[in-house]
Parts: structure tokens; sequence; C-alpha cells
């Protein structure tokens, strides 16, 4: 359950031999999810739109110095011209935390006492969290990411953002480390939503796996990644693609 943590929190420089970046395994069968998300979506988003990014950035990294880098210092070292680089490495990024932090009931286990604290503190109860969340998810024009991210001064935020970014990106103006992502792009829930977003949302947010978001609450805290992340305003914004 924690290799995805040990990808997004390790913070060596470099990878061992530069092995390829590799598609995650899906935690639970494609089935598991249903209703909320039905097989085929599950299916093809993992399998095409994830597997998509995965083999573009390893196709964007060969033979660069990128190629020993683990996945969070791409992102947070993102050449200005990187488009590509940004599109696909934010794309396997997101999609493999989105996959952790989702399990279909009975199976998610409860959120620690550590962050449900944070959480009444910050916002007042779960609910507000949910409210905002959605509010962030349903205000993104077109596609993009709803998060709620630990930042450097170890507090929760909840924040959207375009395309494939996210906020270890330098481009993020609220820079953080994400322990929740919501994908809102339409190949999350067409199939079965089409273009009630919102449905969708509420769908989601019964399976989070507040065991799995705890988690990575309690590493985002000590990861030296926090030091990394200063707040800079976008440069260069991306295109869908
Ligand atoms: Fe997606």
């Amino acid at each position: 359950m924690r290799r995805f943590s040990h990808l997004v929190f390790c913070f060596c420089l470099t990878r061992v031999l530069a092995q390829p970046f590799v598609l995650p395994q899906l935690p639970y069968g494609y089935s598991e999810y249903a209703p909320n998300i039905d097989a085929l979506t599950m299916e093809i988003h993992i399998t095409k739109h994830h597997q998509a990014y995965v083999n573009n950035l390893n196709k964007c990294v060969k033979g660069t110095p990128f190629e020993t880098y683990t996945l969070e210092d791409i992102l947070i070292n993102l050449p200005p011209d990187g488009e590509v680089l940004r599109n696909n490495a934010g794309g396997h990024y997101n999609h493999s935390l989105f996959w952790e932090i989702l399990a279909p009931r009975p199976k998610q286990g409860p959120i620690s006492e550590s962050l449900n604290t944070q959480i009444i503190t910050q916002f007042g109860s779960m609910d507000s969290l949910r409210k905002a969340l959605f509010l962030s998810a349903t205000s993104r024009f077109g596609s993009g990411w709803a998060w709620l991210i630990v930042t450097p001064d170890k507090k929760l935020q909840v924040i959207s953002m375009a395309n494939q970014d996210n906020p270890l990106m330098a481009c993020s103006s609220n820079r953080g480390i994400p322990i929740l992502g919501i994908d809102v792009w339409e190949h999350a829930y067409y199939l079965n939503y089409q273009n009630r977003r919102a449905d969708y949302l509420s769908a989601v947010w019964d399976l989070l796996n507040w065991k799995v978001v705890s988690e990575n609450y309690a590493e985002a805290l000590n990861s030296p990644l926090l030091s990394k992340l200063k707040s800079t305003n976008c440069q260069k914004k991306s295109k869908k693609h």
C-alpha cells in the first residue's frame, strides 16, 4: 500500500540505474469501484490515459539528465520550456496518487486523529472540507485537478490546477505536497456521468480511503520536499493535450 508513498516522498536525487517509469498496479479490480466509478472507465483511465503519460514521460527523459531523476525531482526542477515533460510527468504523478487514495467500500481505512484534528481546526468540519474541495473541482474550467495539499508551513490547503499541473511544480502559486487529488478531466467520468461533474465528485468522495490520505499527511509533514517548495508565479502555461 505504501509503495507510492515511497515514490512520492523519497528524497534521493537519482533513481537507481535509471529504470524507466512504470504504470503502478491498481490496488483493486476495475469492477470493485462500481457503482461509483464503472469498470470500463477505470480500465480505460489507467491502461490508456495513464499508460500514455508513462510512455511519453519515458520518451521525454530518455538521454537527458532527467532520466535519472525521481519523479518528484523532475516536477520540482522542470525547465521553462519543458512543456511535454511537464504534462507527462504531471500526468504520471497525479494519476499514481489518485489510484492510491481510492478504495471500494468496505475496504477503506479510517482517518487518523492528527489529520482529522487539523481538518477540524482549519476547515471547521469534514463537511466543510468536502464543500471546499467540491467548489475547487467544479469551478476548475476545463480539465485539471482539485488538491488537498500540505504547504511548506505545514498547513492544509485546498487548491485546483489546470491540465496535469500539480503543486510540486514551480508554476504553482500555491505550492505544497499533495495528499489527496481528484481528477476532473472528462475522461475520468464521462462514460457514466457525462457532464455531471458534481455527481462524479460525490461518488469519488465516497471512495476516498482516508487511511491512505492520513498516511500521506503524516509523511508530508516530515518530508524534506517541503523545504524546497516556495511560492513562485507561473512563468509558462501548458496547453491541453
Ligand atoms: Fe485522468
